[in-house]
């Protein structure tokens, strides 16, 4: 995963031996490089961290002997990688030894993750495939933008999920730097930026520096975001005088959208924003800058009458076509240093010049009017891993669906792939992982893999396995989790063995969970604010549940089977003591709630729980026994059934929906 452009495995079937003595030769005029030669000393404590195997650090003696052979046919062009450099390799396995042959070191550093996912543990000890791949991505561009304004994510947990996107061959790392709650970016130039809208808690130009350098070794940019003339709370702590009412202004400690907006008509602000884009330019190499511009509430320029004036003065006749003003005069400043301004939806306006980007988060319609209009585009609406949706549903969304399918071949070229988003306002440091994980692997293939690449139950068998192989190269998605959970339960008068029973009961009952969806767990925007706790049961457990799928799988299979008797009596006995088994743990996962603030608001998630799994058992009888309830009694049952649907502490029981399918096939 991401599944490769063309593949096929050898015939007749044969495998490579990954043993201790597993080397690598390096050839051609590429093999030389820093990034070439840091992915393999890389690939080898992969190797290590999957096997277990202390993998030699010698290079081959001959390059005839070595396991592994690498032809680069071109060296790096200087830093920093540009969009649509070739990432294309060819990766021959046979019995005897692997190729891997690759246009540029960009290339190889692809083919090496494959080489490492291919990896398995099989009778004859470890052992990779023998199988021909010739591969490269459908898009150029294939992102994911985090959010480290609402939360602050330290570098660790983004030098680990740059790991992580290197694995699954993502190569845009778009860097939400700042917003209403926090200015993440320490400025020379400007200092009371970070000083008065960071609490502390922001990174240096040296870490900066490091971590750019850091993603580069991965083959990934790094695209810097400020946001503005909205989503600007934070840099009005320390300049207020950039804003368009008068402050004093402090860090919103609070989500949503807020109404403080930068300055249009004030010469200073675009001097003001000269010097500070001067400053990040330089500190940001990569050829694309995004500036945002979304979600700019209109109140303060429409109560400002000096900008009333100043809209007369120029003609600018409402508030729409002063964004557009400021965006052409921010893309100016932007394009003085030689670089693409991005922006949201919202930055496209009438006169913008063609070569900037459009981030689409409001659908494919905006995409592909942008596309029609000359501009280039990428996809992130269906791509918001903060909404809390399964894998499925972000895979079956493309950048090329819909509207943009509908366009003419060269308009179509225009869209350049897409990014993943993840906002934290619910998250933060310690269930990043999860949230990210393992879900981004199935939108990192939608980026990269062919369209056809469609069979979502491929999809999660594959995601299964990258999911644990994340997990060895050192993603904490599954672990963070886990420990979180054991904090719920943990208490000092806790013997070992109940502490280890009482994890258990927990997890039985969390696996049947996933947090409500969308932006429900915050809608009136008053229940959250940045130092709110997030260490709940919902923070706790995955956005998707697999237990619930894998159920409602085992239900449609049963379903399908229905008349052959044999199997229905052995589907039937397998759901029954599904739903047995999380009923019993019931008894034992109901004292913890009582023992523990944390959970004292569960006891009504179990009784609805309690309540889905009676009717379940209920269905099944009735199934088994071949009784047929009447109309008017299914429709009871279903109506209490859908009631213990409703959210309880912002969590849903998922094998409602499996459960439901039971009973309605009950009724009928
Ligand atoms: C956005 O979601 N407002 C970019």
């Amino acid at each position: 995963m991401p599944l490769p452009a063309r593949m096929r495995l050898a015939e007749p079937a044969g495998a490579l031996r990954i043993e201790a003595s597993f080397n690598v030769a390096a050839l051609g005029p590429g093999a030389s490089d820093p990034r070439v030669q840091a992915a393999i000393v890389r690939m080898r404590g992969g190797i290590t961290r999957q096997t277990g195997l202390m993998v030699s650090s010698q290079p081959a003696a001959a390059t005839a002997a070595a396991t592994l052979r690498i032809f680069v046919a071109a060296p790096d062009h200087p830093a920093p990688q540009r969009l649509g450099d070739s990432e294309h390799y060819m990766l021959n396995v046979t019995a005897g030894q692997a190729t891997l042959i690759a246009d540029a070191p960009l290339g190889a550093l692809r083919g090496l993750n494959t080489f490492l996912q291919l990896i398995e543990l099989s009778n004859a000890g470890f052992t990779v495939p023998a199988v021909l791949i010739d591969d490269a991505p459908r898009f150029p561009w294939r992102g994911l933008s985090l959010d480290c304004s609402r939360h602050f994510i330290p570098l660790g947990a983004i030098r680990r999920t740059l790991d992580g996107m290197a694995l699954v061959k993502l190569n845009v790392f778009h860097w939400h730097l700042s917003d209403d709650q926090g200015f993440r970016v320490e400025s020379k130039r400007f200092p009371r930026l970070q000083q008065m809208g960071s609490d502390g808690l922001y990174y240096k130009q040296t870490e900066i520096r490091d971590l750019i350098e850091y993603a580069y070794s991965l083959g990934i940019r790094v695209v810097p975001e400020f946001d503005m003339p909205g989503h600007t709370t934070s840099w009005f702590a320390g300049y207020p005088e950039l804003a368009s009412a008068p402050g004093p202004y402090s860090i919103e400690r609070k989500f949503g959208i807020f109404k403080p907006a930068m300055d249009p008509a004030k010469e200073d602000t675009y001097r003001f924003l000269g010097e500070f884009l001067e400053e990040m330019t330089d500190l940001f190499p990569d050829e694309y800058f995004h500036v945002g511009g979304d979600e700019v509430e209109p109140d303060q320029w429409k109560a400002n009458t000096r900008i009333h004036a100043f809209m007369k003065e120029h003609g600018i006749d409402g508030e729409p076509l002063l964004q557009a003003y400021f965006s052409k005069r921010v893309q100016e400043l932007v394009a003085r240093h030689g670089k693409h301004m991005v922006g949201w939806d919202e930055a496209l306006q009438p006169g913008i010049p063609k070569t900037i980007l459009i981030q689409s988060w409001r659908g494919p319609q905006s995409l592909a009017d942008a596309a029609r209009q000359g501009y280039e585009g990428i996809l992130s609406a269906g791509y918001y891993l903060d909404l809390m949706q399964p894998a499925s549903q972000h895979y079956l969304v493309d950048p090329i669906q819909g509207e943009t399918a509908a366009l003419p071949g060269p308009e179509q070229k225009r869209i350049l792939g897409g990014e993943a988003a993840m906002w934290e306002e619910l998250a933060t440091p310690e269930n990043l992982d999860a949230k990210l994980w393992p879900r981004l692997a199935a939108i990192a293939e939608r980026f990269w893999s062919p369209a056809s690449a469609k069979d979502i139950a491929s999809m999660y068998d594959r995601l299964a396995f990258t999911s644990r192989w994340l997990e060895f190269h050192g993603l904490r998605h599954r672990e963070s989790l886990r420990l979180m959970r054991e904090r719920l339960v943990a208490g000092g008068d806790l013997s070992a063995h109940d502490a280890h029973d009482s994890i258990e009961a927990l997890d039985r009952f969390a696996e049947v969970l996933e947090p409500i969806k969308e932006y429900t767990r915050n809608e009136d925007g008053e229940k959250y604010t940045q130092s709110t706790p997030l260490n709940r049961l919902v923070d706790s457990i995955s956005p998707e549940s697999d237990t619930a799928r894998e159920f409602r799988a085992l239900v449609e299979r049963y379903l399908e089977k229905r008349s052959n008797s044999a199997v229905t009596s052995e589907a039937l006995t397998r759901l029954e003591a599904e739903l047995s088994a999380w009923h019993a743990n019931l008894q034992k996962v109901r004292p913890l709630f009582g023992r523990n603030a944390l959970l004292s608001d569960c006891n009504s998630v179990a009784d609805r729980l309690e309540t889905i799994l009676q009717a379940g058992l209920e269905a099944i009888q009735a199934l088994r026994a071949g009784r047929r309830w009447d109309a008017s009694e299914t429709s009871a049952r279903l109506a209490r059934l859908d009631q213990a649907y409703a959210p309880q502490s912002e969590l849903l029981i998922q094998i409602q929906p499996g459960v439901r399918r039971l009973m309605t096939a009950a009724g009928n």
